[in-house]
């Protein structure tokens, strides 16, 4: 028997871990490996200054499982870094400068431009900190017992003890990793009285290797698992390993390291989970034994089998509650499974099975075969039918042919299962079956041995999809020869904050410390999408140990009414127009009394019929007012000169912003006069300091909000954080005391609503040659329950960069029972592109061209006016486009609209500078721009200029920091102030030439000359004429990319993405790259993976990131390569640069349009060639359902209006 202790690390995530069971533990947290006060650890200095930190808020986890990699293998393969990071995710940066930084660990030889790594400090492994001796004792634990209100956590450290404690509490849960129960208690509402953990116990832990196969311990973690079968696999001959094989492939899917750290092998057999990705494996490997202890029956133990009556019902199994499962035995022998996941890492699958086959001695005869299947019914199943018609059935096309139609009966799905994509989990059972038949007959073929077998086939090989190291680079403009070195500006200045980011030293806003006297406060919201409230009952709440009170509407000293259009309330009253409308709130000591209260808070309903969809809302004409229309020339001529006329409709989904940081305000009223001081974590301090004065009362003079960085925002907190904002001003006003609250993952989603569903429906007119003559074309956007910013510039957007002659659009927002939908990078934008280019390669398909000479001959030319009658001046598209089109390719244009901005230039007397604009930091680099552009403007070092915060007090009237407008109207504010400045000090300059900037800044003080200054940077459009100027330039860029899908799965791969991109004369080079490769990831997200689900009520099922998929690590391209054009100042924008922060993430479409080429080349083999529908995201379940074959046509859609089904298209 071999016990698993190592002296190893591992990562694992704090939100799941239980503080009891680090008991005897050493945990190392990012501040303690390093810090910018004596010295970085290398992780933690690479990534800031490769750039890899923008926002900052996921730095400390990347670090983190970057050190402990470090730790465990101080010379890591570039795949073990890819390894490391299955399980962090980061919402900024497009991964490619963490993994370039990173690299130099790997030692791989590179060179990027962008940072020098011959500055790094080298890794000393003997300078980390030593794991503390108080914890090296080798006595022998005692039994712990930790108490709290509502919960005992009870650690026993021999098997006696936990049969005991057992029998004594038959009803105590058993919790390893917690990762199951750990979501039961905190999202599910389950509460365990009594908790049990075995997790120190050396049975529950040991690995025994017997003739028959390996036992594991249950509580062995799934990495130690991991680690024993890979060294076994090895050793044995490859026919014994087959089922070790399979399952060391499924832990490959299998979440992260995070979660295989802790995760027990016994804990994932015994959550029973319908979509588990081992129990189908394990369950098809032949006899998998159970050995049970039953401290509550006479006979003490028994062992069962993992066979089909194991699984009982929807997570549940033949163990009895009192039972404990001592080890699982995996038998020596042979099988493979078929994963299917809706994404590569850190992923529940979709469907998952485990296959396996026997033969009859010499022959191609099935003596047994076994196919199970997890994701097609509440409990992981065997299709035994199947099984039974194909034993002693030979293996042919036959057999293929029959097996196929019998799992398309067996693996049937009711058209409303829970879960949705009925028809792509029943292809899925075929398309799996499928590529085991194939591999089964290859390996016949090859006289393997007669014995059973399956593999991985399909156009991925071995293992489907895997992540490769990607390859990148980036070609950077340089500053012009002479440029003087201390000119920072066109540099690539490392992130001012990122070292604090990286060594965790940066304050956000949930940091602040704690006031004496705070409160913590928990929103009530509403579970209905469209109801009456009768009545609020908050008595049971007030039970609840530290409540303080409830705040509802009657609260408000104020005005209830709030938002930008005055249609929404602060705290409903009457009626609730969305789930998650917020009702009231609930104050309390702590966060976690707080949340109790709130759970217990009842509410009734009278429940009316809400509107959800698009679709519904046309039916019903609810529209949000002041339709939109732009038309241009004579849309019914265009139309009668043309050749053909397309018409078709397109569907885009909607985007929730996952910004790692969620919405969170801080809210310290200052007990004179109304005055109360706002936290925020908001891109628009102007706008929540009004909405929170009009909820209180007060003038705007008495509130001042303060931002000093945000953990991303990317369009979700220009406006939204004020739901939250005004929520907790009226509590502290209420209370007079200081009150706190950061949203949870699943409310924030819940809540706070994101970019628009569209649907698009069109009408183009076109030559043979491809020549669009025009356009007729309807947008109707998912505004939710209030207008919001929902007026965004769609139809602006219509044309992408083609020139059409007559135009006629309607741009129409639907007023549905969602929770208000609102900015989100692009702004409208990438959806009225995403439209344009869908007709667009329809229309060539039509003409039977390839799509890129279409798209060429359409584009616009220098001096050509736009549908909305702008004269296109510096434009260089034609440039991007003939430096990008080495291979296929498409394109992107866009604006920038100026509104007013303020910035405070302040000089202390030793001649330092505390610069204040209207801006907000939320990763994109502002404050950095903004120090060079003072730094030159100013003619001094960077070092010498610091900037703080943003806030209402300093700098009032602030534009939101959106629209990628900000370095341009912030950078002239602070250029134009820095020459006050300037001005000011000229006469003082000329009388001391060669003195320094502290000499004539200390002369300016004797001689009075004020050091303070402020700055303001030096359009408008109609839509009813179509007149005006609504951009003051455009930005262009253009993106070619390769995929490769997978037809029988779904599956895709980006393979390369080159972008050239102009952004003028760039500020920061380094800055502008990161936001291009970080919004075309976040692009990669909208057109391929992210999805949002909603109930047919209006429920939102996606709220965190199990079920919402955001790029991760792997997803980017393998080869991706970014460049921005050079020699293209721009003369409309601060030092000749050009916005960059949202234009990038529309040439993501390129993905979109490669994968449904590659859809067109497969439909082609199945003698499909017309256009065809493909809405967006291009899921797996689109992309499979799109590549029709005789699988789908085997599992055919239930007919519409038959059924409800589980989840609408918003
Ligand atoms: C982010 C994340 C990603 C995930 N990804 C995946 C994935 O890709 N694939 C997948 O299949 N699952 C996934 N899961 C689910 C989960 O991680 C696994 O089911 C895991 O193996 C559970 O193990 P645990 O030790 O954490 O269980 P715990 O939460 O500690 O316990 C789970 C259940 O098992 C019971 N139990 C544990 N040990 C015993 C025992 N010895 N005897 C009797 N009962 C016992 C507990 O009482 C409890 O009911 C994921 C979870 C998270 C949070
Ligand atoms: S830098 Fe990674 S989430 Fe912002």
């Amino acid at each position: 028997m071999t016990l698993i202790y190592s002296f190893s690390h591992h990562t694992a995530n704090a939100c799941l871990f239980p503080v009891c069971a680090l008991h005897h533990v050493a945990v190392t947290t990012v501040e303690g490996i390093g810090n910018t006060k004596s010295r970085l650890h290398p992780a933690q200095e690479r990534i800031a200054k490769s750039h890899g930190s923008q926002c900052g808020f996921c730095t400390p986890g990347i670090v983190m499982s970057m050190y402990t990699l470090l730790r465990n293998k101080p010379e890591p393969k570039m795949e073990d870094i890819e390894d490391a990071f299955q399980g962090n995710l980061c919402r900024c940066t497009g991964y490619r400068p963490i993994l370039e930084g990173y690299r130099t660990f790997a030692k791989v030889m590179m060179s990027s431009s962008l940072f020098n790594s011959s500055e790094f400090q080298p890794l000393d492994p003997t300078q980390e900190p030593i794991f503390p001796p108080e914890l090296m004792s080798n006595k022998q634990q005692k039994q712990l017992c930790f108490k709290g209100e509502r919960v005992m956590w009870i650690q026993p450290t021999t098997l006696k003890e936990l049969v005991a404690l057992k029998s004594q509490y038959p009803n105590a849960k058993l919790v390893v990793g917690n990762t199951e129960v750990g979501i039961e208690m905190r999202l599910k509402n389950m509460l365990y009285p009594v908790i049990i953990a075995p997790a120190w116990i050396s049975e529950m832990n040991a690995v025994q290797h017997t003739e028959t196969g390996v036992t594991f311990g249950a509580a062995c973690t799934l990495s130690s698992v991991e680690e024993v079968l890979r060294k076994v696999v090895a050793e044995l001959p490859p026919y014994k390993a087959e089922v070790f094989q399979a399952v060391l492939e499924q832990l490959r899917w299998f979440a992260g390291p995070q979660i295989r750290n802790v995760a027990a092998l016994g804990g994932n057999i015994m959550t029973a989970s319908p979509i588990s990705d081992l129990n189908p494996v394990l369950m098809a490997s032949g006899i998998i034994h159970l050995p049970l202890i039953s401290p509550c029956s006479t006979e003490g133990k028994r062992t069962i089998t993992m066979d089909e009556k194991f699984f009982t019902g929807y997570r549940k199994t033949i163990v009895k509650p009192e039972e404990i499962l001592l080890s699982v035995e995996i038998p020596y022998s042979k099988k493979k499974y078929f994963p299917q996941a809706s994404r590569r890492e850190d992923d529940i699958a979709i469907v998952t099975c485990g296959m396996r086959v026997l033969f009859q001695d010499g022959t191609n005869r099935v003596e047994e075969i076994k196919l199970s299947y997890g994701g097609m019914a509440p409990t992981t199943v065997l299709a035994l039918k199947t099984c039974k018609e194909l034993t002693g059935r030979d293996w042919n096309e036959k057999l293929l042919q029959d097996a196929c139609r019998l799992l398309a009966g067996e693996m049937d799905l009711s058209p409303s299962a829970p879960g949705g994509m009925v028809d792509f989990r029943r292809t899925l059972t075929l398309s799996f079956f499928f590529k085991f038949y194939l591999t089964v007959l290859q390996k016949l073929s090859k006289n393997y041995n007669g014995t059973v077998s399956a593999a991985r086939e399909g156009r991925f090989g071995e293992g489907g999809p895997v992540c490769t190291v990607p390859d990148s680079c980036v070609l950077l403009q340089e500053v012009p020869r002479g440029q003087a070195v201390e000119d920072m500006v066109g540099r690539p200045l490392m992130h001012v904050s990122a070292a604090k980011q990286a060594c965790g030293e940066a304050v956000y806003c949930d940091d602040i410390p704690h006031y004496e006297n705070e409160l913590y406060l928990t929103l009530v919201t509403s579970t209905k999408a469209h109801a009456k409230i009768l009545s609020v009952d908050a008595s049971e709440a007030q039970s609840v140990p530290g409540f303080v009170c409830f705040v509802s509407a009657k609260d408000v000293p104020g005005s209830n009414i709030t938002g930008i259009a005055n249609d929404e309330t602060v705290f409903a009253e009457d009626v609730v127009t969305c789930v998650g409308h917020i009702i009231g709130a609930v104050l309390a000591d702590t966060q976690e009394h707080s949340r109790r209260a709130a759970k217990v808070v009842k509410i009734k309903y009278e429940e009316l019929k809400p509107i959800v969809t698009i679709q519904e809302a046309i039916e019903k004409q609810s529209f949000l007012k002041s339709i939109k229309r732009i038309n241009k020339g004579d849309v019914k001529k265009g139309f009668e000169e043309s050749d053909h006329i397309l018409e078709g409709e397109m569907y885009l989904g909607g985007q929730e912003h996952f910004y790692l940081e969620t919405h969170c305000t801080l809210a310290v009223p200052k007990g004179e006069d109304g005055e109360m001081e706002l936290f925020v974590s908001t891109q628009n301090p102007m706008k929540t300091q009004e909405f929170a004065a009009n909820a209180l009362g007060v003038p705007s003079n008495r509130i001042v909000v303060r931002v000093k960085r945000m953990g991303g925002g990317f369009g979700g907190k220009e406006t939204r954080n004020t739901i939250l904002t005004t929520a907790v001003a009226v509590a502290a006003f209420k209370t007079g005391r200081p009150v706190r609250c950061m949203l949870d993952r699943d409310e924030d989603m819940l809540i706070s609503g994101g970019r628009h569903p569209f649907l698009g429906r069109y009408k183009v007119g076109f030559m043979k040659n491809g020549k669009v003559k025009s356009l007729e074309v309807s947008y109707y956007g998912n505004g939710g329950n209030s207008v919001d910013l929902s007026y965004g510039v769609t139809l602006l957007h219509l044309d992408n960069s083609y020139n059409i002659p007559n135009v006629s659009s309607v741009g129409i927002v639907c007023k549905t029972n969602l929770p208000s939908n609102t900015a989100f990078r692009g702004f409208g934008g990438p959806q009225g592109m995403m439209i344009a280019e869908c007709w667009m390669s329809d229309l060539a398909r039509k003409c039977g061209l390839p799509p890129e000479e279409v798209r060429k001959l359409n584009l616009y030319h220098e001096g050509d006016l736009t549908h909305f009658n702008q004269k296109l001046e510096g434009f260089t598209l034609r440039r991007c486009w003939d430096e990008c089109l080495s291979s296929s390719s498409y394109h992107v244009f866009w604006s920038c609209l100026v509104t007013g901005c303020t910035s405070l230039v302040h000089v202390y007397t030793d001649g330092s500078v505390l610069l204040t604009h209207g801006g907000t930091e939320m990763g994109q680099g502002l404050h950095t721009k903004m120090i060079q552009v003072a730094s030159r403007s100013l003619g001094i070092p960077t070092s010498n200029i610091y900037i703080s915060e943003t806030s209402t007090n300093t700098v009032p009237n602030t534009s939101p920091t959106a629209a990628s407008v900000s370095a341009d109207i912030n950078g002239m504010a602070v250029h134009n102030a820095c020459q006050t400045i300037l001005k000011r000090l000229e006469p003082i300059k000329q009388s001391n030439p060669k003195g320094s900037w502290e000499d004539w800044i200390k002369a300016a003080y004797e001689n009075c000359v004020s050091l303070s200054a402020t700055g303001i940077p030096d359009l408008g459009y109609d839509f009813e004429k179509n007149e005006g100027k609504p951009f003051c330039y455009f930005s262009y860029g253009v993106a070619c990319s390769e995929v490769e899908i997978d037809c029988l799965t779904g599956d895709h791969k980006n393979i390369r993405t080159d972008i050239v991109m102009d952004v003028g004369t760039s500020l920061n080079p380094a800055i502008d790259i990161g936001q291009i490769e970080g919004a075309f990831v976040q692009g990669l997200g909208l057109f391929t993976m992210e999805e949002l689900r909603y109930s047919p009520e209006g429920n939102l099922y996606t709220r965190g990131p199990g079920m919402y998929k955001i790029p991760a690590f792997g997803d980017i391209p393998t080869e991706f390569y970014v460049s921005l054009l050079r020699d293209c100042p721009n003369s409309k924008a601060v030092y000749s640069s050009k916005a960059v922060g949202e234009p990038p993430l529309f040439l993501s479409a390129s993905v979109f349009y490669a994968i449904k080429d590659a859809i067109y080349s497969a439909r082609k083999d199945s003698g499909l060639t017309e256009p065809f529908r493909l809405d967006s995201p291009a899921t797996p379940e689109r992309i499979r359902n799109a590549c029709v074959d005789i699988f789908t046509k085997m599992c055919p859609s239930a007919e519409p209006g038959t059924f409800k089904p589980w989840s609408v298209r918003v």
